[in-house]
């Protein structure tokens, strides 16, 4: 058996993960911390909840301690770390739990693999920490380190740390970049489920700034089979791109939403910009796709439509979370 600790599993793209893997392998046995913050929902797994291969500890990855005694006791010999503060907008309230998460819990997990002396350790990074593109050019791997804001400045950190412990200690790390992800279980602060959501309860939708900011959409399932990927034949010490070509301006996909579900485009509101909202990403896949044989499989076409009928199908899991503490988040962002 493979024992792979996977961090942040509750999340969005780890859930995904975690269902994901659990039907494509017999041999993996996945751990599962997680602190069970806003983001974090055991709804999520519940396709695998009831797998002999999956266990799940409730626990901060900042907690040395805690951390210790899993790898020791499950005798990890794989980490994917997911477990990170992911919004940009909550960074931008407040910065500290980004450092902390982010850069600390990295940090406790690297002295751990270190110590333990672990196979592989694949920190899932972001095409966030490049910076903003103007209206050419893409992120390539060699692109240099700009990050703008705090939540992308902190994965940043995170990357140069683990790449510092592979360098340094010979930990064999791996990195993976990827652009935004949508798919179910994505928490509704995120744009494309806000909007689904807003657009289904006739709320306004807050659009940042003009809306022509471009971001490089995947589906998750695709960024997930580039992680497995990158799991099994990834080289150490190397940092993977992950995007499916899929550019696109804000407005666009707020009215593709609008369309789809029937709903008027007056329910759009265009709001007071991200304070240094990056402009465009975009992402040079070449690397994983030459050397891992990555390509993706969803077209944003079919798996938006996927998605959106799954948020359709699913309003019990959304309702539940716009219910509870999200509120006081959604408006203190938006004073709609
Ligand atoms: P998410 O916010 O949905 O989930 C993060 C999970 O981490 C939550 O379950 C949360 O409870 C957990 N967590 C947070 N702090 C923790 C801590 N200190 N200890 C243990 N668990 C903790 O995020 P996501 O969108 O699933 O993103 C997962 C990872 O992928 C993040 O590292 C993010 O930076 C990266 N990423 C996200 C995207 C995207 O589009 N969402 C794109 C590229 C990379
Ligand atoms: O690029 C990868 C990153 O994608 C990940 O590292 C982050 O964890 C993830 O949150 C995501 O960051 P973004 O800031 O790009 O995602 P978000 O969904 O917050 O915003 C997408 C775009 O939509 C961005 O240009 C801001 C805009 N937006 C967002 C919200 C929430 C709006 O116009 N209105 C909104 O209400």
């Amino acid at each position: 058996m493979k024992n792979i600790l996977v961090t942040g599993g509750a999340g969005f793209i780890g859930s995904n993960y975690i269902n994901f893997i659990l039907n494509e392998r017999e041999n993996y046995n996945i751990i599962n911390i997680d602190k069970l913050t806003y983001a974090g929902n055991l709804e999520n797994l519940s396709p695998s909840e009831n797998n002999p291969n999956y266990t799940f500890i409730k626990g901060d990855i900042t907690n040395t301690e805690l951390i210790n005694y899993i790898f020791e006791k499950y005798k990890i010999k794989y980490v994917i770390n997911f477990a990170a503060e992911s919004h940009v907008d909550r960074s931008i309230l407040g910065s500290e739990v980004f450092f902390r998460s982010n850069v600390i819990g990295t940090n406790v997990l690297l002295e751990a693999s270190r110590r333990y002396e672990i196979e592989k350790f694949i920190q899932i990074s972001t095409d966030e920490v490049y910076g903003s593109l103007g209206p050419s050019g893409y992120f390539e791997e060699t692109t240099p380190l700009a990050p703008n804001s705090p939540y992308s400045a902190s994965k940043a950190a995170a990357d140069l740390m683990a790449l510092a412990f592979h360098h340094t200690y010979g930990v064999p790390v791996t990195i993976t970049r990827c652009s935004n992800n949508y798919g179910p279980y994505q928490f509704p602060e995120k744009l494309i489920p806000l909007m689904i959501i807003n657009a289904l309860n006739d709320k306004k939708l807050p659009v940042y700034g003009d809306g022509l900011n471009v971001r490089d959409w995947i589906y998750v399932l695709d960024h997930n089979k580039a992680i497995q990927l990158v799991l099994e034949n990834g080289r150490d010490g190397e940092v993977y791109n992950t995007g499916a070509n899929t550019e696109m301006p804000n407005i666009q996909i707020v009215k593709l939403i609008l369309n789809y579900l029937g709903k008027s485009e007056e329910l759009i509101q265009y709001v007071k910009d991200r304070p240094g909202h990056d402009r465009r990403y975009a992402i040079d896949s070449s690397k994983i796709k030459n050397e891992l044989g990555w390509t993706s499989a969803y077209t944003f076409e079919d798996a938006i439509i996927q998605t959106i009928e799954w948020y359709l199908a699913n309003r019990n899991w959304w309702e539940n979370i716009i219910s509870g503490e999200y509120q006081n988040y959604y408006s203190k962002q938006y004073q709609l």
